[in-house]
């Protein structure tokens, strides 16, 4: 078509197979346009839908998104509400449409804490979208990486306290395994939208040779475009792992 821009993608086989994304700015974007933070909130739960499919249908694998950490429970209890009720009402479409769709939608985060219509919704996702193979998404929600750390170390205390393991036999393998990421690949690029240069609490394990790419677009504005940027700019990354390749 005339004047579309040239995709600046790389060959797929350079993708990240998983790419995580901490979607911050939506309160600076409302804020700007003199609307309440909410506005923010459902602009950005718009974009969250927008960049999940085009990420399904360059075919990427796995997207890992922040969408409320176990820390946003300290903000006011009507922004709270919003976010709960936004979720909710994503929840309603996605029981509607994912399998459709083609989206596998999991959850990662502490369930205590979250109501139990939530629950309830985030149960039946789960079960519906099972068997889609389109591409495989995280909502992070009321996750906090070191409440996942210390969960774990909990769990496997009991394991070590009860005689079913070995504490010898704890190894990075046996505590991924006790992570809410249990089985999966570990994000290969974490995105992070609104300016700030820091994890606020993400991923702190599975994150440990991410590559991450900090922008100051703010998340409602994040487009399809930056996203191929963000990972053309993957593909360019020598990942060493520590070694001198
Ligand atoms: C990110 O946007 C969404 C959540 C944390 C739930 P913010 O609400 O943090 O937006 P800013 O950082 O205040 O602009
Ligand atoms: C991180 O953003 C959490 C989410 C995007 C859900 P915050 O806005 O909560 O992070 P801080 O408080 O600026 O570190
Ligand atoms: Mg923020």
């Amino acid at each position: 078509m005339f004047g579309r821009k040239k995709s600046v993608l790389p060959d797929p086989s350079l993708f990240p197979k998983h790419i995580a994304v901490i979607m911050d700015g939506n309160g600076r974007w409302a804020t700007r346009r003199a609307l309440p933070r909410s506005a923010g909130h459902s602009a950005g739960s718009e974009n969250f839908r927008k960049i999940s499919r085009y990420c399904r249908d360059i075919g990427i694998e796995r997207l890992t998104v922040y969408a409320f950490s176990t820390e946003n429970f300290k903000r006011p209890a009507d922004e709270v509400e919003a976010l709960m009720a936004l979720m909710s009402r994503y929840l309603d479409e996605a029981i509607a449409d994912l399998a459709h769709e083609n989206v596998r939608l999991g959850f990662i985060g502490q369930r205590e804490g979250l109501s139990a219509e939530l629950l309830e919704k985030m149960d039946r996702v789960g079960d519906i979208s099972k068997g889609c193979d389109g591409i495989s998404v995280n909502i992070a929600l009321n996750y906090g990486g070191r409440d996942e750390l210390v969960s774990a170390a909990r769990s496997l205390a009991k394991k070590a306290a009860s005689g079913e393991l070995d504490p010898e036999d704890i190894t990075e393998d046996t505590l991924s395994s006790e992570l809410f990421t249990a089985g999966q690949h570990d994000p290969d690029l974490v995105i992070r939208t609104g300016a700030e240069k820091r994890l606020s609490n993400f991923l702190l394990w599975q994150s440990a040779y991410a590559e991450l790419y900090f922008t100051d677009t703010l998340w409602p504005d994040f487009s399809t475009g930056e996203l191929d940027r963000a990972i053309a700019w993957f593909s360019t990354r020598k990942r060493r792992f520590g070694d001198v390749k």
